[in-house]
């Protein structure tokens, strides 16, 4: 499933995604690094990329990115820990391209993320829900949430390793019923 939002093509990762990739994950290492979990300096950026492929190959995860016209990738937006039983649900974890910030993009990617985790299949994922965790002194991400239609649902202490410390995260969510039609797809 491709989507075209006003700005971007957005779809799952793919092979030739490597180079763009990895280019766009240095440039933004500044911007990233207080907010979402980097693996440890062992495992470099073509490691990482190749599990990252492999994990949207398998399903177990959605990896998606945001393509600007000019070919580099302005967003990533993944639905994590996909489950496929009784809930049919996944956690989802986005970031903006250094160079695209504070533009209102990765408003415009996340709902294009819960476009496809809504969408039924074939086309969609079909999932029911979407979670979001967020760090509470992140007010950009958590501005994001809000413009995407997340509702807040709670708090989870020290939830995840970031930056080098346990972090508490402020805990959303949002439903299909919650979430706007599909957009076209391609
Ligand atoms: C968080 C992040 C994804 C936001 O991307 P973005 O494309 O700049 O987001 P948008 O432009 O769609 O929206 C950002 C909103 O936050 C607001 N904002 C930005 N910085 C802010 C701040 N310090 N305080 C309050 N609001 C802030 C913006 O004004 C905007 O809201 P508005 O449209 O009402 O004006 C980006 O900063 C990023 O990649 N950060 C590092 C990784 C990260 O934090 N990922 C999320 C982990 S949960």
């Amino acid at each position: 499933m491709e989507l075209l939002t006003a700005r971007f093509k957005f779809r799952g990762l793919r092979s030739t995604d490597r180079a763009a990739w990895i280019a766009g994950l240095e440039a933004s290492q500044t911007l990233h690094q207080p907010w979402v979990p980097i693996p440890p300096p062992g495992l470099t950026l073509p490691a990482r990329f190749a599990a990252q492929l492999a994990a949207h190959e398998a399903g177990t995860s959605y990896k998606g990115v945001a393509i600007a016209p000019d070919g580099r990738i302005a967003a990533w937006a993944n639905l994590n820990d996909i489950v496929r039983s009784a809930s049919w649900s996944a956690n989802a974890g986005w970031s903006v391209h250094a160079a695209f910030a504070g533009k209102g993009v990765m408003t415009e990617v996340v709902m294009a993320l819960l476009d496809v985790a809504f969408t039924p299949l074939p086309h969609g994922l079909g999932l029911h829900r979407v979670a979001a965790g967020i760090m509470p002194e992140n007010a950009a991400s958590l501005r994001v949430a809000e413009k995407a239609g997340f509702r807040r649902e709670g708090y989870a202490v020290e939830l995840v390793h970031i930056a080098g410390a346990w972090r508490d995260h402020v805990l959303f969510a949002k439903l299909a019923r919650e979430h706007r039609a599909p957009v076209e797809t391609t």
